[in-house]
């Protein structure tokens, strides 16, 4: 192994832990697996993670029948995801990164478990979309080693990682962060930790104004959307989208801004609020600003 100032240098992270295997965490799993890292994929109940593998496999076997990969690429991607029920597993592992809700207590107990278990030169990451990086190191006796690696659904689509440096993050951590994303197939983008990083900061206010014009009354959410791909070219409209991303996580994440700035521009709208109440938070619960069967 490669060490530079006490630290994995990028080419070697070997062996990998993604915990959660929901749509992030599975996607994260895979694009891992694709670049020839060993990947732990862990949960809270093996189903979850059985369910995570299915969807993998699901993907992969897409990319086989549209000609993209060979069968047996598939099947040495696949033979690299190895289940895993604890997260003590992160013991033979040179990096987490973690995929879990987006609730700052959860995330912080993970983080206290891999910190005890993980080997001392393993880099901690955290997928969160806008919980701060700096706050989840500080429970950690290795906040140099703590970044946020940020990626974008879907992610074996699209090709962001937003790579977020706490305030003690280290350079050489952040290096090997980068180059991993880089062998991962995908364009690192270095930014520092402030609430929503970049992507949401820019992205929410967007479909939160759209939320307001449906609670306005200024149009109905098939022209707001119609709109924004018509006339900016965005593949989604931004209803569409929230109903793609969750409705609760785009609330969730207004609600990191607006606390986190203490600005009233970042104010969820009411009506974003009452749709999470009534438990209409998009394309997973078949009802958001749309319906789907
Ligand atoms: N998993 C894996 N692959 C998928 C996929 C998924 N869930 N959904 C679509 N794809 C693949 C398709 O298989 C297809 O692959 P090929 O090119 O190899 O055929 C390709 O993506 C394009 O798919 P489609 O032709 O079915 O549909 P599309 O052209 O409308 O693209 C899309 C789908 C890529 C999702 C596109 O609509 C898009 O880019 N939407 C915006 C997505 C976006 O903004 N994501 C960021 C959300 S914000 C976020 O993630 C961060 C956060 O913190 C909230």
């Amino acid at each position: 192994m490669q060490r530079k100032g006490g630290f994995l240098v990028s080419q070697s992270i070997q062996t990998l832990m993604v915990v959660g295997a929901g749509q992030m965490g599975s996607g994260i799993a895979q694009v891992a697996a694709q670049a020839g890292v060993r990947v732990l994929l862990n949960d809270v109940k093996p189903e979850f993670v059985q369910k995570g593998l299915a969807n993998i496999s699901k993907n992969l076997v897409r990319n086989v029948e549209k000609g993209k990969m060979a069968q047996d690429e598939m099947d040495q991607v696949l033979s690299r995801i190895q289940p895993s029920a604890s997260l003590a597993d992160v013991k033979d592992c040179d990096m987490a990164i973690e995929a879990a809700t987006e609730n700052m207590e959860i995330k912080t107990s993970i983080f206290k478990q891999l910190d005890s278990a993980a080997p001392a030169h393993a880099i901690l990451a955290s997928n969160t979309s806008s919980l701060p990086i700096t706050e989840i190191a500080a429970v950690t006796q290795r906040p140099a080693q703590v970044i946020g690696m940020h990626f974008m659904n879907p992610v074996p689509v699209m090709k962001l990682v937003e790579v977020i440096r706490g305030l003690a993050t280290a350079d050489e951590v952040y290096q090997t962060v980068h180059s991993l994303a880089e062998r991962m197939g995908k364009t690192a983008v270095e930014v520092n930790d402030f609430p929503g990083f970049v992507s949401n900061r820019v992205l929410m206010p967007m479909i939160n104004e759209a939320i307001y014009c449906v609670y306005e009354g200024v149009a109905a959410p098939e022209a707001i959307d119609q709109v924004m791909k018509l006339g900016m070219n965005h593949p989604m409209g931004p209803l569409t989208l929230a109903d793609f991303i969750g409705l609760d996580t785009c609330l969730a994440i207004m609600e990191v801004l607006y606390e986190g700035f203490g600005d009233s521009k970042y104010r969820p709208c009411p009506l974003l609020r009452k749709y999470v109440k009534a438990g209409w938070l998009g394309k997973k619960t078949g009802r958001g600003f749309y319906v789907y069967s």
